[in-house]
């Protein structure tokens, strides 16, 4: 295997000078592509927004007998809209979850969903999810300085709204102190471990899937925070129940994709060539698999037995769990495990170990998934 020699030919330099930018075509081509289903996620969020403001309307909104001041429909218009974006974002992450497993796990064997297809639905979908997300929180944003102008001066409203809603752990009061610190960390988290895909040209293939493996954490936390915080599944009720129930067939996938991965190089075979290449070691992918299945079991355990954390109208306000300390552990150790595997899978500063363009990049990867 040759090393790469100092003196560099004007072609290699382009070569390098490809392998270290960001993909910026890429990411405007799937922006491009995320175009239909954006816009789809725009007349759901509008027609989820319709059906939350006639309900506050008509007397029925979940909210409304939680928070009774939010009583007026046009007054609060932005809480609405920031409700309805976190709707579409919950499902619209669902969805692109359900593609990413599908992609990599055993693919269907429909003519009409090929696994290039399905790839790029789940690029343009996961966008779109950010896309949702931010519009979510934004007009979470926007509702506060609109409630804190009735206080104080237009700056301090807009400084102490960026505060509560942009800076994690900054929002101090109930429920919203653990909701919403859960809530940015999985927008704050699926920037980076989403985006990393059009870093792949210069991580190597086997860094960024690796390091796009996390990003299922994203999920644990959108639905963790939605759980937790929404104020329609706030009771016990059927429509508590269903959110869990919706999650065990997204659990159930994961388990299967993990235990018949598309790529040969992530079955569970502790000995054979290549087995020194692994992205994981084989424990790592056993204590997947047994975490996947235990998921499963517990969420049928929540479901069957209705213990699913909902409140009682009659019970007063229960302390949120975990505190806050809990989580910023869990992300100090979410952390280490990323750098671990970033250092783990480096590419070495050989021209063999990175593809030289991002034509070859996909070769490479299209042979991993052969
Ligand atoms: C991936 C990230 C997120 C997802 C998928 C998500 C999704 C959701 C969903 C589905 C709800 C329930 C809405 C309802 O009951 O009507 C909700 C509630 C809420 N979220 Fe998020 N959220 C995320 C991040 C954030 C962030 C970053 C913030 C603010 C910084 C935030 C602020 C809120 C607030 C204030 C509520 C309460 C709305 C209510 O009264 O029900 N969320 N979120």
């Amino acid at each position: 295997m040759a090393e790469v020699s100092g003196s560099t030919t004007p072609s290699s330099r382009q070569g390098d000078q490809r392998r270290a930018r960001f993909d910026w075509a890429g990411l405007r081509a799937d922006l491009r592509g995320a175009v239909p289903d954006a816009s789809l996620a725009l007349v759901v969020t509008g027609l989820l927004y319709w059906l939350l403001y006639v309900r506050v309307e008509n007397g029925s909104s979940a909210t409304v007998k939680i928070m009774p001041m939010l009583a007026d429909a046009d007054e609060f218009w932005m809480y609405w809209m920031c409700q309805a974006f976190g709707w579409s974002a919950m499902l619209w992450a669902y969805i692109t979850v359900i593609f990413g497993l599908l992609r990599s796990g055993p693919r269907p064997r429909w003519g009409w969903l090929p696994a290039a297809r399905l790839e790029k639905w789940h690029r343009t979908t996961s966008l779109t999810t950010i896309g949702l997300t931010f519009m979510h929180a934004f007009f979470f944003f926007t509702d506060q300085i609109r409630d804190n102008q009735t206080r104080w001066s237009f700056g301090r409203s807009v400084w102490t709204a960026f505060v509560d809603v942009w800076v994690p752990g900054g929002y101090a009061t109930g429920t919203g102190r653990v909701a919403i610190l859960i809530g940015l960390l999985a927008f704050y988290l699926a920037i980076p471990l989403g985006l990393a895909f059009y870093l792949r040209h210069r991580t190597g293939s086997r860094l960024w899937l690796a390091l796009h493996r996390f990003v299922i954490v994203v999920y644990v936390l959108s639905i963790w925070h939605t759980l937790l915080f929404s104020s329609q599944a706030w009771y016990d009720g059927s429509f508590r129940t269903l959110l869990w129930v919706l999650q065990i067939p997204l659990a159930a996938l994961l388990l299967i994709r993990l235990m018949a991965p598309a790529r040969p190089g992530e079955r569970l075979r502790a000995r054979g060539p290549g087995r020194r290449e692994h992205a994981l070691p084989v424990g790592a992918r056993v204590a997947g698999r047994l975490a996947a299945a235990a998921t499963v079991v517990g969420l049928v355990t929540v479901v069957v037995t209705g213990v699913d954390g909902g409140r009682s109208p009659d019970a007063g306000s229960l302390a949120p769990w975990p505190e806050k300390w809990v989580i910023w552990v869990g992300l100090l150790l979410f952390t280490l495990a990323v750098v671990a595997v970033v250092l783990r899978l480096r590419p070495r500063a050989t021209a063999a170990s990175r593809p030289a363009t991002p034509a070859e990049g996909r070769a490479e990867e299209s042979a991993d998934l052969a």
